[in-house]
């Protein structure tokens, strides 16, 4: 269990290659408790044992929950213990072929896009509880083709690299379409590029990775940090700065897209 005093950080994908290096940044500090949810315990495990072996910050824990199913993600919140100052929603997918939740959602917009919600959502009462709260959606420059009539391909043929930028573009839409809702609650929400290393998902899409994991955390550190984007709310951010976000102007797009978004309940 986290000690009250410091600032308590609950980030997906950490067993991930840019989520870790996140987690690693932050735990690197002692003043931050980080709690890791994954879905694997034993990689779990594994992960919280090597940063805190590397930072030698003790308050370093995990969860477990599958983000692609919101029941669990619901679950999770309602057993939370304490206070959580930061959301980092990281955890991602790029799989080949179309896949399905067992509730029959489409894997990739389940894992990248309702998960990103349902997680804010969740978790939005403890946030609110440690306010000025901060939720991190890691997205990416590489976005666009959202087809707002078939957001599960179910119309489209599958393709990963289509169904992945549509869901980066999701990402920073609903950031922007959370962004009033939560800044009633105290809690500013960002949205980010990271870098791009190497990793099971940049490989899925056949990028062989450019940058450091480390280089590739910088920006999601800044803001988890609150050194980047405390002056605002539903921005966008790129190599450390606040960037312009293409996806931003439409704001009749932007809701409805969270429309059909919280229609999944
Ligand atoms: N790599 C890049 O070049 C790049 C560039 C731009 C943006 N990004 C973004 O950065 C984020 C992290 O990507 P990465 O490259 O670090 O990917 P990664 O190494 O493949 O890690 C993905 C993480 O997501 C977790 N995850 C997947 N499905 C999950 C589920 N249903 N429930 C819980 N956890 C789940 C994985 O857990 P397991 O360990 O259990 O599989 C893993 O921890 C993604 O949002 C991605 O879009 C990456």
């Amino acid at each position: 269990m986290a000690h009250s005093h410091k600032t308590v950080v609950l980030i997906t994908g950490a067993t991930g290659v840019i989520g870790n290096a996140i987690a690693r940044a932050l735990a690197a500090t002692p003043d931050y408790a980080l709690v890791l949810l994954a879905r694997d315990e034993g990689r779990a495990t594994k992960a919280v044992d090597a940063i805190r072996r590397d930072t030698g910050n003790g308050d370093v824990s995990f969860v477990i929950a599958d983000v692609s199913r919101r029941h669990s993600i619901q679950a999770l919140a309602d057993s939370w213990q304490g206070p959580l100052h930061v959301l980092v929603n990281d955890a991602g997918i790029a799989p080949q072929g179309r896949e399905t939740t067992a509730e029959g959602i489409e894997l990739t917009f389940a894992t990248n896009v309702l998960a990103y919600l349902w997680m804010a959502q969740a978790f939005a009462p403890h946030l609110e509880g440690s306010a000025p709260a901060r939720i991190v959606n890691v997205a990416s420059y590489w976005a666009g083709d959202l087809d707002m009539h078939d957001l599960e391909f179910r119309r489209r043929r599958f393709d990963n690299h289509t169904a992945y930028r549509q869901s980066k573009q999701a990402n920073r839409m609903l950031t922007v379409a959370l962004a009033e809702v939560m800044a009633k609650r105290g809690i500013s929400i960002n949205a980010c590029h990271p870098g791009d290393p190497s990793s099971v998902l940049s490989r899925n899409l056949g990028f062989g990775g450019s940058q450091s994991p480390e280089d590739a955390a910088s920006t999601p550190v800044m803001l988890a940090r609150g050194e980047l984007g405390a002056e605002g709310t539903g921005c966008y951010f790129e190599h450390g700065r606040e960037t312009t976000c293409r996806f931003a102007r439409d704001k009749d797009a932007i809701a409805q897209l969270y429309d059909i978004c919280l229609g999944y309940g």
